[in-house]
């Protein structure tokens, strides 16, 4: 079963398109990752999900439901990491997670073990009765992340979970995505941080300007566009090199190749040539697919 199936889904704001046709499946199951660079329309698209903005065409099934049908119950069984804090800092820890499982009408007795068994689960035990704003980055991410838990849904999605952390933090936070998948929650994620998406998601889906660019397993993906190696040959690069027909990519100061046997670029390199060589990566393809302009 799809947990999410969309089908040409567009979002415009008055003139302008965010999201131009997109199509994607998120199974039972299974981590998904969205991946694109700022104004993607990454966020436009999750919350189109969660039914915070309408479609302007196309159609959407969150639990085999039109998302415009989607039930109240239905809802409870979704989970939101959204990308900003929207913490209330005057509160503890504790009274964050409990007053938003009030929201969802749930019994006192359930949402008081939950808290408990959350705190634990994403480590905030000692922090229980700290206020919010004492927290630090990683910790504030690692509350919305147990406060969208909190009414055990089966679906979560989390909007850029990890930005800005630094690499503890962002470790931790795998830990316990990875320990949510083992128990068959299913979840989609957005990212910038393709090292993040090669361990978590089961299936990248590549957006860029409102559209999709590709989708696949991480390593289909490395395997349909980059290949298993790449070089980075610093220029000027050897005319036998540049004569030959290899998959390569110019990013300015050098070029890239792509390979599957790394022989075939060595002997074409003589000695005393700038290079680096390493195994290909999710970055690759997402460089090669996005491009390497800056975006704002
Ligand atoms: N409410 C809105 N009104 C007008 N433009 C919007 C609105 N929300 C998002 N956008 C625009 O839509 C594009 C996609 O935004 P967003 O979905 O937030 O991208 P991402 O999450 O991938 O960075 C951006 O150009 C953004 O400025
Ligand atoms: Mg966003």
């Amino acid at each position: 079963m799809n947990i999410i199936h969309a089908e040409n889904i567009q979002k415009s704001f008055g003139d302008f398109e965010a999201v131009k046709g997109v199509d994607f499946k998120v199974p039972q199951g299974t981590c998904v990752g969205l991946l694109g660079p700022n104004g993607a329309g990454k966020t436009t698209t999750m919350r189109m999900i969660m039914g915070l903005s309408s479609l302007s065409a196309g159609s959407l099934k969150v639990f085999d439901t039109p998302v415009d049908k989607v039930t109240r119950a239905e809802k409870m069984k979704i989970g939101l990491v959204p990308q900003e804090d929207n913490l209330d800092p005057d509160l503890s820890v504790r009274q964050n997670l409990e007053i938003y499982g009030s929201y969802f009408g749930l019994e006192k007795s359930f949402i008081q073990q939950q808290a408990d068994s959350l705190l634990e689960f994403m480590q905030l035990g000692e922090k229980a009765n700290n206020r919010v704003n004492h927290l630090s980055g990683g910790m504030k991410r690692r509350l919305i992340i147990a406060r969208a838990l909190i009414a055990d849904p089966e679906f979560i999605i989390l909007d850029e979970p990890t930005t800005g952390l630094d690499p503890q933090a962002r470790v931790l936070i795998w830990k316990s995505l990875l320990k949510l998948k083992d128990q068959g929650k299913t979840l989609l994620l957005t990212t910038h941080y393709m090292d993040e998406a090669q361990r978590l998601c089961d299936n990248i889906v590549i957006v860029d300007g409102g559209k999709v660019l590709d989708e696949g397993s991480p390593k289909e993906l490395i395997s349909r566009h980059v290949k298993n190696h790449v070089f980075e040959v610093q220029k000027p690069v050897p005319e036998a090199l540049q004569d030959s027909d290899i998959d390569h990519e110019d990013i300015g100061d050098s070029v890239l190749y792509y390979v599957n046997n790394p022989d075939k670029v060595k002997h074409l390199l003589p000695d005393g040539i700038t290079y680096t060589q390493r195994v290909s990566n999710l970055e690759d393809v997402f460089l090669r697919l996005t491009g390497h302009k800056l975006r704002e």
